[in-house]
């Protein structure tokens, strides 16, 4: 059964207040982003596993932990998962990316799958999906559903901030994955928009609208 893990810190609720701003301008609010996102993976990565190895220090040998595996997967859902690449990269610039193409329809809300492109071996990695929002979950729910079809068994999901429905949605649909999240807002206002949530993301990191 996996866990909602509530990524609690000083850090980075001051850095999603300043996202929340609907002031707040797209370079400022892609930069929050991808700084809360490397913060949020130190978390994210915590049960990684390690093993030793040898290494020879300028004073002694000794066996130390080295990360057992460094293939990792990060797939964000397009457009607005992108914004949470570049800070996750740069605590695993060893990590490959693999791109879930989903977008709501503005009338039903449901999620289509538009593109998908993964990298080569990627099923029996660790794979991180993110996505700065978790609304109503459809997307998620979609996007992970997608990976386990083409054969993952390892899937975590990372989102900024969520609601207490599209975590439920997510853990009805895929009990076994493990959700991080910065945030759990009140809910979703009549367009499924969160609530107080900090608008669309994918229209504030690309300045869209
Ligand atoms: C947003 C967001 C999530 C989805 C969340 O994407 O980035 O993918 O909505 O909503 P849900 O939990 O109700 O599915 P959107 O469809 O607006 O596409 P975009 O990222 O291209 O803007
Ligand atoms: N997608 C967004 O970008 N924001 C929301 O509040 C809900 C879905």
């Amino acid at each position: 059964m996996g866990s909602l893990h509530v990524i609690s810190h000083p850090l980075i609720e001051a850095k999603l207040t300043r996202m929340r701003d609907k002031d707040t301008p797209s370079p400022e609010f892609r930069t929050l982003l991808k700084e809360i996102s490397l913060l949020m993976g130190y978390e994210v990565t915590r049960d990684f596993p390690t093993t030793l190895a040898r290494v020879e220090t300028p004073i002694c040998e000794g066996d130390f932990p080295v990360l057992k595996d460094d293939f990792f997967t990060i797939v964000p859902i397009l457009r607005a998962g992108l914004g949470m690449v570049d800070g996750l990269l740069e605590l695993m610039p060893f990590a490959h990316v693999g791109h879930i193409g989903l977008v709501r329809d503005e009338e039903t809300h449901m999620p289509e799958e538009y593109y998908c492109k993964m990298p080569e071996g990627y099923e029996h990695s660790i794979i991180m999906v993110v996505d700065p929002m978790l609304a109503t979950g459809g997307s998620a729910v979609d996007a992970v559903g997608s990976l386990k079809r083409r054969g993952c068994d390892n899937i975590r999901l990372v989102n900024l901030v969520a609601t207490p429905e599209g975590v439920a949605a997510v853990r009805e649909a895929h009990p076994e994955v493990d959700i991080y999240v910065a945030a759990v807002d009140e809910g979703l206002n009549e367009d499924a928009y969160i609530v107080p949530g900090l608008g669309d993301a994918g229209d504030r990191i690309f300045g869209t609208r």
